[in-house]
């Protein structure tokens, strides 16, 4: 008997379309607009677990009415990027990590849990599949969106016994519609993200849903995003879809860069993370800062809008940035918070000298400029 999260990408089923699309021009794309050829699906049922995994041209699902997640937001993601480089060599990002996270979102929504490495194969099966609608442009990539959901056709509430995997694949570039430009945020004090023992630190979708209408006020007060702020202290929790890092300048010229700890309540991203351990090579002196010749420290702590507020009036914040796979390292320029806009300071290129060299080590690494052990690759 297979191990209940058994998916078998040997018995990967192929349909082609009968009718391919063309790839849009890439100045045209908007985020996530625009999806390839074909996608691919797994269901699984409580008696069977997973059946066989099917590539089969993007189209509707068919679901009925019923199904929880209509009713019950039993629905999770993920987001990663396949990127190609000048000589045709496809790869992944630390795309384990998605697989894990997304294993753990399964688990804290009761939907199932699956072998995060036989996905990662028939994904590769698609992304190959689709190779031709990977963008070569610097800045442009083929977002991977898996979603799990519960199908299972009940009003009643309970974990569901049928469920449905998919993954669809969007040619992307910016996820700002201004482009690669630094960005306003909305210090956000009448709504919360997440609460302790909450779905905060879980990419479900509901985590979303919940956010949209202060994105729509956010929006209408003319910033681009919520900044999500916690307690009567008001922590620095994360921004809409994104992780965030400040760096101040220590009064001993130390600069220390500093990101919301992972209390439960902040989803771990993988950028983040990655931009954590790049920050830690250059603070160990291994990697150097171009322009920044001070020391650095990197710090996982907790750190309010006040102190943020108090550090730019005093002349000590060097900037803010926040990461995330559909933002990269977008860097911030303005904080609306209790009715006044605190500027935050940008450099001419829109980024900041902490943030500048991350992001070159970091995009180097994503797109396989620069070689690690972070690429998957997909095809050599
Ligand atoms: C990502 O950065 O990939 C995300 O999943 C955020 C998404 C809501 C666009």
């Amino acid at each position: 008997q297979p191990p209940l999260n058994h998916i078998d990408p040997s018995k990967l089923k192929i349909t082609r379309t009968a009718s391919p699309k063309e790839m849009p021009s890439l100045e045209t794309l908007k985020f996530g607009r625009n999806f390839t050829d074909h996608m691919l699906t797994v269901e699984w049922s409580l008696e069977n677990g997973w059946e066989a995994p099917e590539i089969k041209p993007y189209g509707p699902l068919q679901l009925a009415p019923s199904a929880m997640v209509f009713h019950y937001a039993q629905c999770l993601f993920e987001g990663l990027k396949a990127y190609r480089n000048k000589a045709g060599k496809i790869t992944l990002f630390r795309p384990e990590l998605n697989m894990a996270r997304m294993n753990r979102s399964a688990e804290r929504i009761a939907l199932p849990t699956f072998d995060g490495d036989a996905l990662l194969e028939c994904m590769k099966q698609l992304i190959k599949l689709e190779k031709n609608w990977i963008p070569q442009l610097d800045g442009y990539s083929l977002y991977i969106r898996p979603v799990l959901i519960g199908t299972q056709e009940s009003i009643g509430i309970s974990p569901p016994n049928r469920a449905m995997l998919c993954v669809i694949l969007s040619p992307v570039g910016p996820y700002y519609p201004d482009g690669f430009k630094p960005v306003a945020l909305h210090g956000t004090t009448e709504f919360i993200r997440a609460a302790p023992g909450g779905t905060g630190a879980y990419k479900i979708g509901a985590n979303y849903a919940q956010g949209l209408h202060p994105q729509k006020w956010a929006a209408q007060l003319g910033y681009v995003q919520n900044l999500w702020l916690s307690g009567p202290e008001h922590y620095l929790t994360e921004v809409g879809t994104m992780n965030l890092f400040v760096a101040f300048r220590q009064p001993d010229g130390t600069i220390e860069l500093v990101t919301p700890p992972l209390d439960g309540m902040i989803l771990p991203g993988v950028t983040r993370d990655s931009v954590l351990s790049l920050a830690r090579s250059h603070a160990s002196g291994s990697i150097s800062i171009d322009g920044l010749q001070s020391k650095l420290v990197v710090n996982e702590r907790a750190v309010t809008m006040p102190e943020v507020r108090e550090a730019v009036q005093a002349g000590r914040l060097i900037e803010m940035f926040g990461s995330g796979t559909a933002a990269i390292v977008s860097p911030i320029d303005k904080i609306g918070y209790m009715g006044q806009d605190i500027i935050i300071p940008v450099e001419s290129d829109g980024m900041g000298p902490v943030s500048r060299p991350l992001w070159k080590e970091l995009v180097g690494r994503q797109t396989g400029v620069i070689p690690s052990d972070w690429s998957y690759v997909v095809e050599d």
